[in-house]
């Protein structure tokens, strides 16, 4: 698929969504079925590697000529030197409250991915997502294989957005599905049973069970957590304390009616949680006990810088977004890092002493020889730097002192853009995945999804926290902590173990 064109399509449809022409709509509709064959295709190619979506897509990419300081996009090469220089910098922090989409400024690239999906008024977290609910929880043993659990979540995906639309139709939905609503209630039993044996191991009858779940979802892991300590050892949930900290005002919400939903049936544990409805970033309180923080496919969101290298030199340039006066994004590259940025490429270094993936090729002399080719790129392809993580880790060094992290996300993501360590850019349209090759979209339409590379992760949580940690699989994780026969089906396949190739888990110890 020709998914810079998709991106002026989307870009030029959602601008005037309230109005959309029918020629935006005629030339979509030809690049989504398209990709909807392509779609087809990388499926068959992806077994066992998982996004939130359940349907995605794939395309080209095609290669960005570089030039000079401004790169070149593959639509538009225009020349905003001027209008760099001239326009203001502004950050995601000072777009909150503004609830029109900037125009005229320029901004560094976090900021912008920042802004694209936390603004609270345009951003995607603000209006655009629904998290999947499958209803009843699968009966794994009852279903003779894997596809046949495959077909019957396509049908409950398909039941759950008819609901939604006989409330109110929505082309541009945005549904997601975790592994925490897939496998309800067993991913969240496995994930109580390491909280319990680590609590009576290591802290417990001194201090109660405290634990802090960032970025909650529909509540379906607090609910599972929850029950499953209260069944199986009552005198370790008599000592239980759970809190969200959410960014979504949504979700909290939803997370709110979960508790009461409980409560109706005499099983609430209202009076264990507490709903504490803000970013993450905005934390303040210093928290001494010892507590678990959990983060499951929370990560994966938070905004990246992005740099590219100068390839005679190998230095760092930091990439900065201008948003000029259409709406439509030009990308620069300065080689005056932010102090973020820098910071990030320092502590990374010493982390790991200097042993980390490069966009380019470590030899000078093929780099030389390429550079000779006709129109060749003095700059190396993007990378993008988890400079937010950085800071959700200076959180957590500076307020959470004596946590322990229970952490999963993707480590590697199908249809990445182009770049070391880049995200998958997609937005949902008439209940088709539709990725596209920039994050520069229109705002609040896109979910910017990054993968996290587990090895530096550690080393950096590491040297910034002085805590020890451990990383492994999804599948390791679910082998030690769940009891795989749940999830079992007739054939002895098992979608717990097989889902999910593509996430790991990291744990403080
Ligand atoms: C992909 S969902 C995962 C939900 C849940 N953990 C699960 O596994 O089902 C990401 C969640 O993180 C929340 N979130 C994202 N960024 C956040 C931040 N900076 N602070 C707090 N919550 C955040 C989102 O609103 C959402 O609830």
């Amino acid at each position: 698929m020709d998914s810079p064109i998709v991106t002026q399509l989307f870009r030029q449809l959602f601008r005037h969504s309230k109005c959309p022409s029918r020629r935006n709509l005629a030339a979509l509709t030809t690049c989504l079925q398209h990709g909807r064959r392509m779609q087809l295709y990388h499926q068959q190619q992806r077994r066992g590697m998982a996004t939130r979506d359940f349907q995605r897509g794939a395309k080209n990419n095609s290669p960005v000529k570089g030039a000079e300081w401004q790169q070149r996009t593959e639509v538009l090469t225009l020349d905003m030197a001027e209008e760099y220089k001239r326009y203001p910098m502004v950050t995601a922090n000072e777009l909150r409250g503004r609830r029109e989409r900037p125009r005229r400024v320029k901004m560094l690239m976090r900021d912008f991915i920042e802004d694209s999906l936390y603004n609270p008024h345009y951003g995607y977290f603000s209006k655009q997502v629904v998290i999947f609910s499958p209803g009843e929880p699968f009966n794994f043993n009852a279903l003779p294989d894997e596809p046949a659990f495959h077909n019957l979540l396509g049908r409950r995906y398909t039941e759950f957005e008819d609901e939604l639309d006989a409330q109110e139709h929505d082309d541009t939905r945005q549904l997601w599905h975790t592994p925490t609503e897939l496998f309800r209630p067993y991913y969240g039993e496995a994930v109580a049973r390491y909280l319990m044996s680590n609590y009576i191991m290591s802290t417990y009858p001194y201090h109660d069970l405290i634990i802090y779940e960032m970025g909650a979802g529909r509540g379906t892991l607090m609910l599972n957590i929850l029950d499953y300590i209260r069944d199986v050892e009552p005198s370790v949930y008599d000592r239980t304390k759970y809190k969200i900290i959410e960014i979504s005002p949504s979700l909290a919400a939803l997370q709110g009616a979960q508790l009461l939903k409980g409560a109706a049936a005499g099983r609430g544990h209202a009076d264990k949680v507490e709903i504490i409805n803000k970013s993450v970033f905005d934390w303040t309180e210093r928290v001494s006990s010892p507590c678990f923080f959990l983060a499951m496919e929370v990560f994966d969101n938070f905004a990246h810088d992005v740099v590219r290298y100068d390839l005679a030199t190998e230095e760092a340039l930091q990439g900065t977004v201008l948003i000029d006066s259409e709406g439509d994004f030009h990308e620069f590259y300065e080689r005056a890092l932010d102090p973020v940025a820098a910071r990030y490429l320092r502590v990374r270094h010493a982390a790991t002493g200097g042993r980390y993936p490069v966009p380019y090729s470590p030899s000078r002399a093929l780099r030389w020889l390429k550079g000779l080719r006709p129109l060749a790129p003095n700059l190396s392809d993007p990378e993008y730097l988890p400079t937010r993580l950085m800071q959700f880790f200076d959180i957590l060094e500076r307020y959470f002192p004596a946590h322990r992290l229970l952490t999963s996300d993707f480590h590697t993501l199908p249809d990445a853009i182009k770049g070391l360590n880049s995200p998958v850019v997609q937005t949902r349209y008439q209940r088709r995945m539709v990725p596209v090759t920039t994050p520069l979209v229109h705002q609040g339409y896109f979910d910017i999804l990054f993968p996290t590379d587990f090895r530096i992760m550690e080393a950096v949580y590491g040297a910034m926290t002085g805590k020890l940690t451990r990383v492994m699989s999804h599948e390791s994780f679910m082998h030690s902590w769940a009891y795989v026969e749940d999830t079992e089906t007739r054939s002895g396949e098992n979608p717990l173990l097989n889902w999910y190739k593509n996430a790991s888990v990291m744990v403080t110890v």
